[in-house]
Parts: C-alpha cells; structure tokens; sequence
C-alpha cells in the first residue's frame, strides 16, 4: 500500500521513529512534516538521534492561533496528497498535524489511520480533545493503545476497524532504556553534567499544556514547583519554548531550585526520568514513560487520559492538577527524601518492567489486512 504519514511535533517524530522501520517493510511510505515544532532542539535533533529519514514533504508550518496554524496546513497537504494519490493517510496523536491530515484525507477521500486513537480525557476545552474525536470519527483504522480507548470509541459509536494494539512508544522506550539503567548513564547527560545531578538527587518535570501556559495556570504551577524543590533536591524543569515564552511574557521569574534546561533528546529524556526522586508533568508521553519505568509520577492537570497508567501504578502516579497541597503529600508517600526514598529508588530499578510489545509490526500487518 502507498501511504502518507503525517508528523510536525516532538512526540509524533518519536511515534514515527517506533512504526516507521516496521510500516516500511510492508508499504509505500511518504513522509510528510507539518514543521507544527520547528526549533533543533524540538524537531530536527530527533531526526538524527532517532534515524528518521528526510520528509519528502517539509511543509514549513509553525506557530500561530490554533485556527491560523491548522488552516495553513490544510492546502499545503492537500496539495501534497493530490500529487502523491496515497491508498492511506496515516497521523499519530491529538495534535493539530493529525486534525489537519486528517480532515484533508477524509475530504478527498483517502481512508484514514489513526495512531493511538481512542483516548479521552473528556475536557473540550482541550485543542487535543478536539482533534482526537474529528480524528476518530473520520478514521478507518483506529490503532488504539489502551482497553480504554476502546471502550471510549465504543461509546461514541465507533466499533469498526478499531484494533487494540498497545502502546507505539512503549516499543521504544523499552529498546533505550535498557541501555540508560546504569548510574553512569545518567552522569554522561549534559544537564547532570552542568548540574552535578545523582540518582534520586532530583525530581524532573516538563510543562506544555496550552492550558499550563495561561497567566494563572503559570503562577500556580511555578509556586507549586518552588514549593516542592530545595537546594538538596532541585527540580530539574526541560522548558519547552512556547512555555518558556509564556513564563516570559508573563514576567514570571523560576525560584532558584527550580533549574530550567532546554528540551533534551529522547534518550537523555528518558534517562532523567529514570533516575528522577519522581517526574512531575503534564506530557502524555512523559506520563507512560513514567508509568513504564516505574518512577513516581505527579500529573500537573486535572484529568488524564491515560487512567490505565494511573490505576495500575501501585498509587505511583497521581493526578494532582496544580494543587500544590496535593503534590506534597503525594511526594512524601510515593518519593520520600533520605533513606526511604533510597530503599524505593533501589527496588525500583531492580523492577524496571519494560518490554517491547511489537505494536510497530501489528499496525503495519493490520493496514494490509483491513484493505483486502
Ligand atoms: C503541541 C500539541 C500538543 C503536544 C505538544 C508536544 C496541538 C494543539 N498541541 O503543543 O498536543 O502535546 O505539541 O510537545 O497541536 N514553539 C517554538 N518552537 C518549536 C515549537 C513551538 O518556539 O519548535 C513555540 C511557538 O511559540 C508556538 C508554541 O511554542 O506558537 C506552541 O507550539 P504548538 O506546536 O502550537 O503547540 P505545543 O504547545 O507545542
Ligand atoms: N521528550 C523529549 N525531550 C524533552 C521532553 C520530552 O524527548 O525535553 C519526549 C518524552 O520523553 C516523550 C515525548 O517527548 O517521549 C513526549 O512529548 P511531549 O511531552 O512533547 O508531548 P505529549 O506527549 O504531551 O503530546
């Protein structure tokens, strides 16, 4: 089968780099970037770390109001798509890229797949809610990660072509972080280098949700950070560049324990993660590596579509918004300092659970077999 895939922002370039061997030793495949995350360190570094190739299409659109950025991007895939005349058009996720490829597939006619398709986290006032249920109801494929997206489709009427598959970046996460177990792993990172970080010395977060980037949603979750870092455990913040714009924008300054680096590579990512006192986030991905890898985990929003992830973490991973008084309990249970969180750090890497599910090889073997 020829099929378009659409990527354009970090963690599609991740999902990607997980299907893409296994998709193109059964199919036609045409890779197309949106250019939805442009900077090197949010897009072009992961394509040589993770050994993408080149797009055949690089669309060069970035920035931008939700409507302007999806608007642009709907003429320049069509075009793409009328010159290329895919059998499928295959899009990952719930962000704009995979609403934009979406809908242009279905107006032309080009039956669609979508990757992790399913999820919900039942909040319209979310731009990836949006593009998740129009992505859904325009696919023919759903590849679906969790029990629970099937059940989501299900009640929205949605049964044929769905596929439980399990979860595409699991495959992956489980091939890196064999190699990022050890300590030393960790003391090879430039961010432990510049920090002097040690295992369990730190905690790690990221924050990019467009609903963690209004003016009070800022202020909330920076004092919740200052409130939980110290000098003898610092939080250790990858900064986005739209968040750290915002935070700019909004004249908010970080408190001193709370250690701004710039968006690191995957492999450095998941090496934080692993040797983190405990990972507080509002990232979907970073909230299933978490889960994965067994690290203590606080979700810095009010849902999660991930309930699997939070119901199976042995009450590892808990969903605290941005309430500060909820995050410092919950730290204290699940990543107590001195020789309790020693001991819990010591059991956990001993426990590391992660394998590779073949979710890469299953979806490519279901595209062919939906079409005969
Ligand atoms: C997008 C997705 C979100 C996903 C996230 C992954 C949507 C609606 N949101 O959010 O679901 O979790 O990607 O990281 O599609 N920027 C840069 N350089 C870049 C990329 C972004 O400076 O390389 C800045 C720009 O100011 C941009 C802002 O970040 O306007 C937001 O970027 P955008 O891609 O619109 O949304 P994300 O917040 O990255
Ligand atoms: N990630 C990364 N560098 C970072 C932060 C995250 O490589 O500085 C990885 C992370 O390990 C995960 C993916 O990016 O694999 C998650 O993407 P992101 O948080 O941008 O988006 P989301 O998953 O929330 O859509």
């Amino acid at each position: 089968m020829r099929i378009v895939s659409v990527v354009g922002t970090r963690p599609q370039l991740i999902k990607a780099a997980a299907l893409l061997p296994a998709l193109r030793r059964r199919h036609d495949e045409v890779f197309v970037d949106t250019g939805q995350h442009y900077d090197e360190a949010m897009a072009g570094a992961f394509f040589e770390e993770l050994g993408l190739p080149r797009p055949d299409h690089s669309l060069g659109i970035g920035g931008g109001s939700q409507a302007e950025q999806t608007g642009r991007m709907l003429p320049a895939i069509e075009a793409v798509l009328l010159a290329e005349r895919p059998d499928a058009v295959l899009v990952y996720g719930d962000t704009n890229s995979t609403l934009a490829g979406a809908l242009v597939a279905a107006k032309l006619g080009i039956p669609v797949a979508h990757v992790e398709a399913g999820l919900r986290s039942f909040d319209r006032r979310m731009p990836e809610e949006v593009n998740r249920v129009v992505a859904d109801h325009l696919s023919r494929w759903l590849f679906v990660p969790t029990p629970a997206g099937v059940a989501n489709l299900a009640a929205e009427g949605i049964t044929e072509g769905v596929s439980l598959v399990g979860d595409l970046m699991q495959d992956l996460a489980a091939r890196v972080s064999a190699d990022v177990r050890d300590p030393a792993a960790l003391a090879a990172t430039v961010p432990s280098r510049d920090l002097g970080l040690t295992p369990g010395g730190y905690l790690f977060a990221t924050v990019h949700r467009a609903e963690n980037r209004e003016p009070a949603a800022l202020v909330a979750w920076t004092a919740l950070l200052a409130s939980v870092a110290s000098a003898e455990r610092p939080v250790v913040l990858a900064l986005h560049p739209g968040t750290a714009a915002a935070l700019e924008a909004a004249g908010i300054r970080l408190a001193d324990d709370v250690r701004a680096i710039p968006p690191q590579g995957y492999r450095t990512t998941l090496t934080l993660q692993l040797h983190a006192a405990a990972v507080l986030t509002d990232s979907g991905g970073v909230q299933r590596e978490a889960a994965w890898l067994g690290v203590p985990c606080l979700v810095l929003r009010p849902t999660t579509e991930w309930v699997e992830a939070v119901a199976e973490s042995d009450g590892r991973m808990v969903v605290v918004g941005l309430d500060r008084a909820r995050a410092a309990d919950a730290l204290a249970r699940i990543a107590p300092t001195g020789a309790a969180g020693a001991t819990l750090l010591a059991e956990r890497a001993a426990r590391i659970p992660l394998v590779p599910a073949g979710v890469g090889d299953s979806i490519a073997r279901l595209l062919d077999e939906v079409v005969r």
